[in-house]
């Protein structure tokens, strides 16, 4: 049987962090032997926010090197890079011809990147949609695995491939959002608000590039408070938080007995010790980080293997892109040669 076509992307826009490891990349490396896979950096996507682009190459090579040593094989899968790829390019030009303004300007994270940048409101960030369903369609991929923040948008890339469908004849299927668990993954910030992320809140998101000193700083700086007023209280959204981040990088065994003990705590009898939950934290959290750091680091000093596996990637994505842009210009009518 012919295997699924999956595909991600993540943009180089700043250095990874356990938002982008839990939400994407530990899907990714758990999907690399059951599907045919295709990752990639997102670089033209960075063009719509960051227009300088004196960091870019070292950002591009490093989202590599971060994917490689967070357990992703290039021998198993396709990892290439955005502009290594111009079918892309083609295919969003046709799919911009089937997307309308006013629903590009609904969109959430349009909306939101407005309100940032005010004085740079461009046309590839009112069409980051379209470009994105490109990115998808270009392989017919189905599973797309990614954050919850990305929802909206795989929402969209079906309906501009119905679209076109539904116009010129059957060509894409429908791509999904894919995560092993039914919930899409939300990392929150350590302070328990907004989202870890690339760009905000640089003291309260761990990045997988964080020295051990520096993650322990961060998460002994998390937000608590006093503890629990009684027992089995529900959690505030910064220890729940903290709870999964321990879910997440520390044994069964150590999440159940701080679990017992919030539930046992009550005010005047306060069993959980927040101070010794964030040092257990920190050192299971430096234990799942410094690896990977270490690992993506060495990769880093040997661009030239680096260039090699971006080259290998773009060469098996373009054959499957350019497949795919045939069919396409023959649906549409546009093979003359
Ligand atoms: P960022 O928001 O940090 O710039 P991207 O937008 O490039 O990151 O996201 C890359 C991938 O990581 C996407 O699949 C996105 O859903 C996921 N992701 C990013 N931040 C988080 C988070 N805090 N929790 C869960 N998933 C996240
Ligand atoms: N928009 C995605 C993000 O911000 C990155 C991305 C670009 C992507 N093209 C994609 C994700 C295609 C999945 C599929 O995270």
């Amino acid at each position: 049987m012919e295997k699924e076509i999956v595909l991600s992307g993540i943009r180089p826009t700043g250095f990874l962090h356990l938002g982008n490891y839990f939400g994407a990349m530990r899907n990714y490396v758990r999907m690399q032997d059951d599907f045919n896979c295709y990752f990639f950096v997102a670089n033209w996507h960075s063009l719509t926010t960051h227009p300088d682009t004196k960091e870019l190459q070292q950002s591009v090579l490093r989202v590599v090197a971060e994917n490689i040593a967070c357990g992703l094989d290039p021998n198993k899968v396709s990892l290439y890079v955005q502009s290594d790829v111009p079918e892309i390019a083609e295919l969003y030009l046709y799919l911009n011809m089937l997307s309308y303004k006013g629903e590009l300007e609904k969109t959430t994270t349009f909306k939101d990147k407005v309100r940032m940048q005010p004085d740079n409101v461009n046309a590839g960030l009112l069409t980051y949609p379209v470009l994105q369903a490109a990115d998808i369609l270009i392989h017919r991929a189905v599973k797309v695995p990614v954050g919850k923040d990305q929802e909206q948008n795989l929402e969209m890339a079906r309906n501009f491939a119905e679209r076109f469908n539904h116009r010129y004849g059957e060509t894409f299927p429908l791509p999904y959002a894919f995560n092993y668990n039914s919930d899409l993954v939300k990392i929150l910030g350590l302070d328990g608000e907004g989202k870890m992320s690339k760009s905000e809140n640089q003291m309260t998101t761990l990045f997988l590039a964080d020295t051990d000193d520096l993650i322990r700083k961060k998460v002994m700086k998390a937000k608590t408070d006093q503890g629990p007023l009684s027992p089995n209280s529900v959690k505030p959204d910064y220890i729940q938080n903290l709870f999964t981040l321990m879910g997440l990088v520390s044994s069964a065994d150590t999440v159940k007995k701080f679990e017992e003990d919030f539930n046992n705590s009550s005010e005047g009898n306060c069993i959980i010790r927040y101070g010794d939950m964030k040092k257990q934290l920190a050192e299971d959290m430096v234990h799942f980080i410094s690896p990977i750091r270490s690992q993506a680091t060495d990769l880093q000093n040997n661009k030239a293997h680096l260039l090699k596996i971006i080259k290998q990637g773009a060469d098996k994505a373009r054959a499957s892109a350019s497949g795919t842009l045939s069919l396409v210009r023959k649906t549409i009518g546009m093979d003359y040669l």
